[in-house]
């Protein structure tokens, strides 16, 4: 195995350079490409800061198309020093970036056109058929040891539901990370977190693995996470607190489904939907007015009082107003960083979970 090991860290380590040309890349363009897009009438008011005169600029809009594009750059470019003779995991990769790419463009199309949400919700599935139609790989799930003998079966063949799995991953990932949003910094802040996550999370796995397959499974996964991390940390540097550019749905479409596909390809949904226990308690506060038994109004954002310059919670069901509930009143910059620090606890949790639960799987 020591060869594969080389070769990986080979892989892993072009990888990591490119990353970092990109990061570079993303932030000498996003100022070039806010030009554009206010030229064009691409913006959004920054809202949690109405009545002061900040509140009334016009802040560009989808900048995360710099990020998809700087991201697809590199992906693609990436496979020609990573070209060897056992090269079928090319297949499912470009399968990948397809999905990432049809999806980045759905996003634009959502960011220009302000597609109703119903219609948004289903835009993940049609952008994951690329992934869903080429996928080769098995479809199977395993089952935890204690259930064996209850079972009679140590592997359960999930066939065509496996896939369907699949495709509702991608639209729960990019959704939940769209829904959670609304503070100066908390889309990309939340992908960060969780991307370095993953990150670590690989190279843990890839660490303490001798089976090649399971090894090319999670160097798969760092080979579009690192830099999913790269460029979005170029985005955080212009879209922190106070925000000079807004991401846009093109951003949190592409981020989500780079993230569902990554857990997909990697096998470790499981994981992945662990680090997205946040976007999961948001989805489930939201639930009651994405189905339209509450009124949901276009936007759900906290009052902001510009006596105090403060942010209050308001009725809408979101994690930013459990956490204004619980916490208190609070500025918007403290509060997005309180929900990132519970974001990677909850990382962090996971990776306890997983080594408590080790002994459960094989
Ligand atoms: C989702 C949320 C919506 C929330 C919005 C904020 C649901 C069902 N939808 O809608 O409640 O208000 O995201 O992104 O939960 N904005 C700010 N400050 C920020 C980020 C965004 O004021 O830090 C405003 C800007 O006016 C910006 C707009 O939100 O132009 C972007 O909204 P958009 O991403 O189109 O909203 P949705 O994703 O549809
Ligand atoms: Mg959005």
């Amino acid at each position: 195995h020591y060869k594969i090991d080389l070769e990986l860290r080979r892989s892993i380590i072009i990888n990591a350079g490119l990353s970092l040309v990109g990061f570079f890349v993303t932030l000498r363009m996003i100022p070039v490409a806010s030009r554009y897009v206010i030229r064009r009438n691409l913006f959004g008011y920054d809202i949690n800061k109405r009545g002061t005169p900040q509140g009334a600029v016009k802040v560009p809009e989808s900048l995360g198309i710099v990020v998809g594009i700087s991201f697809l750059v590199l992906a693609i470019v990436f496979q020609y020093f990573n070209f060897t003779s056992d090269s079928n995991w090319l297949v499912e990769y470009n399968a990948a970036l397809a999905s990432i790419c049809f999806m980045t463009l759905l996003g634009f199309v959502d960011d220009v056109l302000d597609v109703p949400w119903r219609v948004k919700l289903l835009l993940p599935s049609f952008a994951a058929l690329p992934l869903l139609m080429a996928y080769a790989g098995h479809t199977t799930i395993i089952i935890p040891k204690p259930l064996i003998p209850y079972l009679g079966m140590d592997v359960l063949d999930l066939g065509w539901i496996y896939k369907l799995y699949m495709g509702l991953l991608a639209v729960f990932c990019t959704n939940s990370i769209n829904i959670h949003a609304g503070l100066n910094g908390l889309e990309v802040g939340q992908t960060v977190v969780i991307a370095f996550a993953i990150l670590v999370h690989n190279v843990m796995q890839i660490g303490a693995s001798t089976d090649p397959e399971y090894k090319q499974a999670h160097a798969f996964s760092i080979y579009l996470v690192q830099p999913l991390l790269a460029t979005s940390l170029g985005l955080l540097a212009y879209n922190w607190y106070p925000s000079s550019v807004f991401v846009g749905d093109t951003y949190t479409y592409f981020a989500g489904m780079t993230m569902a596909v990554v857990g997909i390809l990697g096998h470790f949904s499981e994981t992945l939907l662990i680090f997205f226990f946040p976007q999961v308690l948001n989805f489930l506060l939201s639930l009651p007015q994405l189905f339209g038994f509450i009124a949901c109004p276009r936007h759900r954002l906290p009052r902001f009082d510009p006596q105090t310059g403060l942010l209050t919670g308001t009725n809408d069901g979101t994690l930013v107003n459990f956490f204004l509930r619980i916490f208190g009143r609070k500025t918007e910059k403290s509060l997005c960083t309180y929900l990132l620090v519970f974001q990677g606890v909850f990382c962090c949790f996971c990776f306890l979970l997983r080594y408590l639960l080790a002994g459960w799987y094989k």
